[in-house]
């Protein structure tokens, strides 16, 4: 079964963008030693990416090429007005059956690149294995959540953490499934 990650980066306050939509303050803290906070090695562990449309409207406003040529790419989305690209193509069908049969096939896992509005459903629904945060030394205040809701209590447990050199806290959760009950002890 593949596994689906919600790997992003986040303000201190867990925001996954400012009030106004933007992910530029990921590009403010100073990186002098180029850090990729491990992400080529991850996207080398997934085959598909998973995008709400408002994620994929702010990447499509970006110049440069598609960022994500090497895997298979799904934007969900409730209209019909967009069409396949040669990168990716839009689901207008219920996200959560969709998801589950992608999870059921053979090959790598699933990228959930966000935002917080699809990450809330597949949540839910119980399909987010794993939580890869970057948590960026900033406070944003108003801004896009890691979720837009959560419904009831939903307990992770910390597999890995690291600090980078840059302020950045890099948390690596998984996701506890209701029969497992809370963390008992910590792991790290
Ligand atoms: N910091 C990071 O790492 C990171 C990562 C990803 C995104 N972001 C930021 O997050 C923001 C977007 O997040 P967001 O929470 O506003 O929105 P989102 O989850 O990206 O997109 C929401 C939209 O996706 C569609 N959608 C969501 N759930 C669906 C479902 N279950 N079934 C079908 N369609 C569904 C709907 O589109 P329709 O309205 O078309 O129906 C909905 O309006 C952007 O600013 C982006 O830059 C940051």
């Amino acid at each position: 079964m593949k596994k689906l990650i919600y790997y992003a980066a986040t303000s201190l306050d867990y925001k996954i963008a400012d009030a106004h939509d933007q992910v530029n303050w990921l590009d403010e803290l100073p990186n002098p030693q180029n850090l990729d906070y491990g992400h080529a090695q991850f996207y080398s562990s997934i085959d598909t990416t998973l995008m709400g449309m408002n994620t994929y409207k702010i990447l499509e406003s970006y110049e440069g090429p598609f960022p994500y040529k090497e895997t298979k790419n799904y934007v969900f989305t409730s209209k019909n007005d967009r069409t396949a690209t040669q990168y990716l193509e839009f689901i207008n069908e219920p996200a959560v059956p969709f998801v589950k049969s992608l999870k059921a096939q053979p090959g790598r896992d699933i990228w959930l690149v966000g935002g917080g509005a699809l990450g809330s459903s597949l949540l839910e629904a119980g399909l987010i294995d794993e939580l890869m945060l970057f948590v960026f030394p900033v406070l944003l205040g108003h801004g896009i959540p890691l979720f837009k809701s959560v419904n009831s209590h939903q307990w992770l447990k910390l597999v890995h953490s690291q600090p980078y050199d840059t302020g950045v806290m890099a948390l690596h959760y998984q996701v506890i499934t209701q029969n497992e009950g809370r963390p008992t002890t910590s792991t790290v």
